[in-house]
Order: C-alpha cells, then structure tokens, then sequence
C-alpha cells in the first residue's frame, strides 16, 4: 500500500511509524524530516503549496495520503487530492472551518445544541471594545483564524481584555474576533476518527500548553502530554461520543460538510458539565505522540477504512498502558529559539525499552565527516514512553529524556504529574 504523508514535524514521524508497523505499507512524504526521510522517500513541497502538494500526489498516485497539519486542510488540499480521484485521510476545507474559523465553530455548536462557552462576535475591533466595558471577568479573546496557538488572550479584567485586542490586531487571522465566558475546570482532548458517517473513539490525551513546570509562562503549541486522559472513564467517553462526537459529525453531513478524517475535541470538565473548547480538524502534536505508542492495530488499514467511508468495520484495539510524552526544546522557544545544536544520546534514549523518540526539529548535518542530528526548530523532539502505570511511564520518558543532550535544551518537570498523583489515589 503506497501512502503519502503530508507534513514535517513529530506528529508526522508518530504517525509514520505506526503506519510502517504495516510491512505492506511503502511511505512517501512530502516534505518530510530527516526522521521521514528513515521511513520513507520524501520530496520537496512547501506546505502551504496546495498546487505543489498535488503535483506530488499526481506523480506518485498513492491508495492513500494522510495530511497531517491544518495549513494544508484550510487551504483545500484534501478537495484537490479528492477531485483527483485520490483517497485522502483529513477533512475537506468545508469541513475543516471547524477550527479554520472559531466563529463558524461556534455558531455551528449553537445550531446543533452542542454545550459550548457563551460568545459574542465582532466583525469590527471598536465594536469589541465597547462589549468589552459590560463583559464579565474573567473573558477570553479569541482570534477568528488560524494562528498557531497565538490567537487566544484570557483576561482577567477590562484593562487586559482592552490590551489583548491591540496585541491580537496585527494577526490577519484577528480580523474577526470571538469574546467569549471563561469555562473554569480540567480539559481534556478527545480524538475521533470520522468517514462523513460514522465516528469512532480514538484515545483521549491530557495535553501542558505553558512552557514552564506548573503551567507557568507563555502558551506553546504543547509541552508534553500523556494518554489517556485519567479523567476518561468508560462513561465519560460513552458520553462525549453520543452528546459531542457523533451530533458534530452528523451536523456536519447535513450541512453538506461531511468530515473525514480525525476530529480532535478540546473539551473542559466544568461544575455544569462538560463543555468544547474548540475542534481541530486533524491529530494533535504532542497529543499524537502519546495516543498512538498505545494504539494496537493496523493504522494504515483504519485510515484507509476511514477515507472509504468504511469506518463501521473498524474497532481499534489499545495497549491498556498508559504513555507520557516528554517535549524537549531548544532556549527561547515558544519566542525564537537557537539552532544549529548537536544532539548527544538519541540512539541510547531510543534503545530503552517501551521509548519511542519522535523528532520535530531536528535535521542531519554533515560535521567534521560524521552526519549528526542536530537542532532545526523550536520543539526539537519528544520522548514518549509506555509505562504499566502512569507513574512509571513518567519515570521512563524522563529516564530517557536525561541521555538526550544539546546547548540550551529544556524541557518541563511536571508532565503527567497530575495525571500521576491521581492515578495513585
Ligand atoms: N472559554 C475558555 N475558558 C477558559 N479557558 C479557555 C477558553 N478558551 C480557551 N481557553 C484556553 O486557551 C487554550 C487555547 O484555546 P483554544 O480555543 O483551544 O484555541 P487554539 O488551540 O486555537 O489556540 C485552551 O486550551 C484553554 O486552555
Ligand atoms: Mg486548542
């Protein structure tokens, strides 16, 4: 089965992996890492290149291309692929507003009785501003668009809401801005597959967004996660599927944007039940690194079930040990962060049992004769380790996490602590 990944990062090198577990599987991605380049043959394409990302596809006629970052969804690469006659595994730009725009997102939970926080919209900044002397604290600003984790500001009173929208004013994606009521409680992010029809449960994660231990410092795009989520039960999953997965997926089709694909739910745990957050329209990263070191089956053979609307067959099986992932990454980083630094100890991290490392920024130079990893982007790589609890996966991933080293790295403390202490009571 010849499949092609669209993507770079450690979402990507996850989802490679366990997709070439499948010996049937020959990979191509686009553009690929120097850990995809391992797996597979990667070819050149910008990301944000729908025409380019085609020409790839074309040239290769894959059975099945996997995209794996929002960029390219928004951008309508999946309607291309498909107008090809290409099955693809994500969500047609229709269906993927529902985190392309959090305004279509929300007025969409409305329609379909889905609970969410109360909102108000603004197509205009000044008329934000004058909502903004009546709101109630704590409020949260949101950017309408995509903007890579920068486009949410939580305020605690009016003079903060006022200077979240002059900091959100230059991103094109603020143009339109979402002022919503704060939801207090645990989150908690759920991960379905969908084939248009049918949606099925695919793990749960609890994911750290600030840089620093105890959630201190600016938001990342994920400092580590672990899976599942301790406060998934049996029940509360029953629950999110019949009252959240299954009636977004349904209003979907009937609005004519039928989703393919992996539909990810940011759900808070409130004292008035469970509310969405938001949806992503694809896999989290690092949520992914730690939801599939625990999936069991044939991923290619239930992406490919999902992209055929087959979806039904499909009962994913699950290692019953929890995982923890470790995001290392380079000084400066969520802000501009160093590059260029050598990586030491990846092969030992990666030779303990139950380790998966999963590289995001790192590419292979060429120095003093010998080709060594070493340092390309803000998350540099993440360590994810299975453990028979969830206390031992963590002492496993930062077992490993102490044989990596390079200049500057960093990494939080307290991933999965949480989730550890509960799991002991
Ligand atoms: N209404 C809200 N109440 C409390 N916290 C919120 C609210 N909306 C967002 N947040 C916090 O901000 C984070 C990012 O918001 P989200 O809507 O998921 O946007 P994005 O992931 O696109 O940046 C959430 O994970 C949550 O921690
Ligand atoms: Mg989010």
């Amino acid at each position: 089965m010849k499949i092609l990944l669209i993507g770079s990062g450690g979402r990507e090198h996850a989802l490679a992996w366990r997709l070439k577990q499948n010996p049937a599987v020959e990979l191509f991605s686009a553009p690929g890492s120097s850990a995809l380049a391992k797996l597979g043959q990667i070819r050149p394409a910008a990301i944000g290149d729908v025409a380019a990302l085609t020409a790839v596809a074309e040239d290769l006629r894959p059975d099945l291309t996997v995209i794996g970052p929002e960029l390219p969804l928004s951008l309508g690469l999946a309607d291309a692929l498909r107008s090809k006659g290409l099955a693809v595994f994500g969500p047609s730009a229709a269906a993927a507003e529902i985190e392309c725009s959090k305004i279509f997102a929300k007025d969409f939970m409305v329609r379909h009785n889905l609970p969410t926080a109360s909102y108000a919209v603004f197509y205009d900044h000044q008329e934000a501003r004058q909502y903004l002397k009546h709101s109630s604290y704590p409020a949260v600003v949101k950017a309408d668009g995509l903007a890579g984790g920068k486009g949410v500001i939580i305020c605690g009173q009016h003079r903060q809401a006022l200077a979240a929208i002059d900091a959100l004013a230059p991103i094109p994606a603020a143009e339109r801005l979402i002022i919503e009521e704060y939801l207090a409680g645990d989150e908690i992010s759920f991960f379905a597959l969908a084939d248009g029809r049918t949606a099925i449960p695919f793990g749960s994660a609890q994911d750290h967004k600030a840089v620093h231990d105890y959630d201190r410092g600016p938001n990342t795009g994920g400092m580590g996660a672990c899976s599942p989520s301790p406060l998934v039960t049996p029940a509360l999953e029953k629950t999110i599927m019949d009252e959240i997965i299954r009636p977004a997926i349904e209003g979907l089709a009937i609005e004519g944007r039928p989703y393919c694909g992996l539909l990810y739910a940011g759900l808070v745990r409130t004292l008035n039940g469970l509310k969405i957050l938001e949806f992503n329209a694809r896999f989290g990263d690092p949520e992914t690194q730690a939801v599939l070191p625990r999936f069991k089956g044939d991923l290619a053979e239930v992406m490919m079930a999902a992209a055929q609307g087959r979806l039904e067959q499909v009962s994913p099986t699950w290692d019953p040990r929890p995982a923890v992932c470790v995001v290392m990454s380079a000084e400066g980083y969520p802000g501009p962060s160093r590059q260029g630094d050598a990586i030491a100890g990846l092969e030992q991290a990666a030779a303990r049992p139950d380790v998966e490392i999963f590289e995001a920024g790192v590419t292979r130079e060429v120095r003093q004769g010998a080709e060594i990893p070493v340092t390309s982007g803000g998350r540099v790589l993440a360590v994810s380790a299975l453990g028979d609890n969830m206390p031992d996966a963590v002492q496993k991933a930062y077992e490993a996490v102490s044989l990596i080293s390079f200049e500057g790295a960093h990494y939080r403390r307290d991933i999965a602590a949480k989730a550890a202490k509960q799991a002991m009571r």
